[in-house]
């Protein structure tokens, strides 16, 4: 497979393209490669406080939207680290992702008394109505299809169960990002160009997300009950949105 980026926003910081020799056969190995390059947890712990603070109210917003409690099982799908359903109360934690890397950090963070699959969030390992809450956060621009994602989020969520997505608004994101760098801010605000911390990189960007995409690739279920904008109204960074299930 070649994988090319759907974003075109060309970026100076940004990796090298892949070698020949690197080239992937399947999704799953171009994911692979992708959470190699581009570490999803770097954002839960960046070194520059303006990333931290943003992601910070992006993972506010998802846990006070999911509205878990203790006697809830709780499902993420596409989980990176972990770091995101770490901070979900719940009676059971369940999480899964494509990359063998990132399930195993997830396992390694959650510990045995939570349940963490390799698998792919198009077509999740479980019944219909097995879950009380799902998270999918940051993961719908990094998936082949983000309707299914979010179609098989849904399916497994019981009758009054809520799902929580979180994705990043990208026009606004290229946007603050230019408007740094012509004020002579970017090396201050987002540091040294480095490609291991790029705060934005458009390559393992499959999607390019605002409101508009985001209630398109949700049409299979309600409306959401809830958008919530981050860090501010103002200027959105990330979409929040929850949805109730029927
Ligand atoms: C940007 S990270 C988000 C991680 C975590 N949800 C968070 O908010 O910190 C995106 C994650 O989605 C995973 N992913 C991409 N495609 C996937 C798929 N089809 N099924 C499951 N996980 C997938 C990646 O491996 C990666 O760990």
């Amino acid at each position: 497979m070649t994988a090319t980026p759907l974003a075109t926003m060309s970026d100076p910081t940004a990796p090298a393209p892949l070698e020949p020799a690197a080239q992937p056969e399947s999704f799953a190995e171009w994911n692979e490669i992708m959470v190699a390059r581009h570490d999803p947890e770097l954002f839960h712990h960046h070194p520059r406080a303006v990333v931290r603070f943003v992601e910070r109210r992006r993972v506010r917003q998802v846990v006070k939207l999911l509205d878990a409690r203790p006697e809830h099982r709780v499902l993420e799908v596409g989980c990176g680290g972990g770091n995101v359903i770490a901070q979900v109360p719940a009676r059971e934690r369940h999480a899964l992702d494509l990359s063998h890397r990132m399930a195993r950090r997830a396992r390694e963070r959650l510990g045995t008394d939570s349940r963490v699959l390799l698998a792919d969030a198009e077509a999740l390992p479980y019944r219909d109505g097995t879950f009380d809450r799902v998270i999918c956060s940051s993961v719908l621009s990094h998936v082949h299809l983000p309707r299914q994602v979010l179609k098989e989020a849904y399916r497994t969520l019981k009758p009054g169960g809520r799902l929580a997505v979180s994705v990043s608004y990208e026009a606004t994101i290229e946007r603050g990002i230019r408007l740094a760098k012509a004020l002579g801010l970017g090396r201050l605000l987002l540091g040294k160009p480095q490609p291991k911390e790029d705060v934005y990189s458009s390559e393992y960007h499959l999607h390019r997300f605002d409101p508009k995409l985001l209630a398109e690739m949700a049409q299979d279920l309600p409306p959401a009950r809830t958008v919530r904008k981050v860090p501010t109204f103002l200027y959105p960074v990330h979409l929040v949105a929850v949805y109730v299930k029927d």
